[in-house]
C-alpha cells in the first residue's frame, strides 16, 4: 500500500481521465483515472509491480477488484479496463471524465520481475483478465526493462474480435521484431489473419519452448484449466508456469477471510502464484 500512515481501507482520492469502451459491444470499459494529490502519485508508482490489483470504489455503490492495466512510466494515471457485470462495474462504467472514484491499492504481490531476468516470457491471456499482462507487456518494451528479459511471446485469445482489448498497441506488437504475438478468437470472422481456436489449443499449435522460459497465463477459470496441463506437457516445469487468481474480495489486505485459498490468502499472498506452489495447496481448494 502507498502511505504507510494511510489505513488500508481508505481509498486515494481519484477522479477519471479518460474514460472509453474496448469492445464493440460496449461490455469492456476503459478508465484512466489520475490522483487528485500528487504525493498519492508518487507513493502508489513507488510500490506498484505489474500483476497488481487495486479496490475501486463508486460512492453508494461499494468496491469492486480490478487488475492494473498500466505501466509505471506511462504517466501519472492508472488504468483499468472493466467487464460490465453488476452493480459496481455498471456504476464504473457510467463514471466520466472529472468524476471522483476512490481507489485502494496497489494490492497483492504481482509478477515476480525479478525473479524473471533473464528468461524468456511467453504471456498467455484470455478476456479481459489480459489486463494485468497488458501491463506486464508494456512495462517489458520500456527501453530500460527490455535488455533484461528474452524472447516475448503473447498468445491472446477472445471469444470475437470484438472482444479484443488494446487493439491499437496489439497490432504495433505485431510489427516489433523483438516479440511475436499469436491472436485467436474462439469462432471464424471474415477477414480474420490470426488463430481460430480456444487459447490451450492455440498453445500447443504455437508450441513455446520451455527452454529457459516462464510462461504466465491469466485468463477465465476454464482457459486457465487447460492452459496450464498443455504447457505441463509442452515441458515447463511447475516452477516456471505462473498464473493469477480471482475471488471474490473484501478487504483486500488479508483480514477478513473472504479470498482464501487453503492457508493462503489470495488478495495478500497473490494473486500471481506459480502452478508450483497451488500444487502444494490442499487438494479439495
Ligand atoms: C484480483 C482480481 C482482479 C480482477 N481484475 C479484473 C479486471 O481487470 N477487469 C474486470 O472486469 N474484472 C476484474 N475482476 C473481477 C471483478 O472484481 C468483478 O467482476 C467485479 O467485482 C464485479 O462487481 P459488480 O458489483 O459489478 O458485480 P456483482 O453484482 O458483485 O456480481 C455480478 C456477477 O459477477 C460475479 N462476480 C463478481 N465478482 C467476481 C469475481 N471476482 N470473479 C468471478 N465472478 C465474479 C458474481 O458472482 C455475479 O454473478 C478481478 C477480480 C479480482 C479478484
Ligand atoms: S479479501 Fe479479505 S482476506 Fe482477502
Amino acid at each position: 500500500m502507498p502511505n504507510e500512515g494511510r489505513s488500508p481501507y481508505l481509498p486515494i482520492p481519484m477522479h477519471v481521465l479518460h474514460a472509453y469502451y474496448e469492445s464493440t459491444d460496449n461490455s469492456l470499459k476503459t478508465l484512466e483515472l489520475s490522483f487528485d494529490d500528487p504525493q498519492d502519485a508518487r507513493e502508489f508508482f513507488a510500490a506498484f509491480n505489474p500483476g497488481q490489483f487495486c479496490l475501486l470504489s463508486v460512492i453508494g455503490k461499494g468496491e469492486s477488484a480490478l487488475g492494473v492495466a498500466s505501466a509505471a512510466w506511462e504517466g501519472d494515471f492508472v488504468r483499468f479496463t472493466a467487464q460490465k457485470l453488476g452493480s459496481v462495474t455498471t456504476a464504473l462504467h457510467a463514471l466520466k471524465p472529472g468524476d471522483p472514484v476512490g481507489m485502494r491499492g496497489p494490492l497483492g504481490n504481482g509478477f515476480p520481475l525479478a525473479e524473471w531476468k533473464g528468461k524468456n516470457l511467453v504471456i498467455i491471456g484470455g478476456g479481459c483478465a489480459f489486463s494485468t499482462l497488458y501491463a506486464l507487456t508494456k512495462h517489458l518494451h520500456h527501453p530500460s526493462h527490455r535488455g533484461d528479459y528474452g524472447k516475448l511471446t503473447v498468445i491472446y485469445g477472445t471469444r470475437t474480435s470484438g472482444l479484443c482489448m488494446y487493439k491499437q498497441d496489439i497490432a504495433a506488437w505485431h510489427q516489433r521484431d523483438d516479440m511475436e504475438v499469436h491472436q485467436a478468437i474462439d469462432v471464424p470472422e471474415q477477414n480474420w489473419l490470426h488463430h481460430v481456436g480456444y487459447v490451450p489449443d492455440v498453445v500447443k499449435e504455437v508450441r513455446p519452448s520451455p527452454v529457459n522460459s516462464v510462461a504466465v497465463v491469466c485468463g477465465p477459470p476454464i482457459m486457465t484449466k487447460f492452459t496450464l496441463p498443455a504447457l505441463v506437457e509442452l515441458g515447463f516445469a511447475p516452477e516456471t508456469i505462473f498464473t493469477s487468481l480471482e475471488k471474490r474480495m473484501k478487504c483486500g489486505v488479508g483480514k477478513c477471510g473472504r479470498c482464501n485459498l487453503g492457508p493462503k490468502y489470495i488478495c495478500k499472498d497473490g494473486p500471481v502464484f506459480s502452478l508450483a506452489e497451488l500444487n502444494a495447496l490442499p487438494a479439495d481448494l
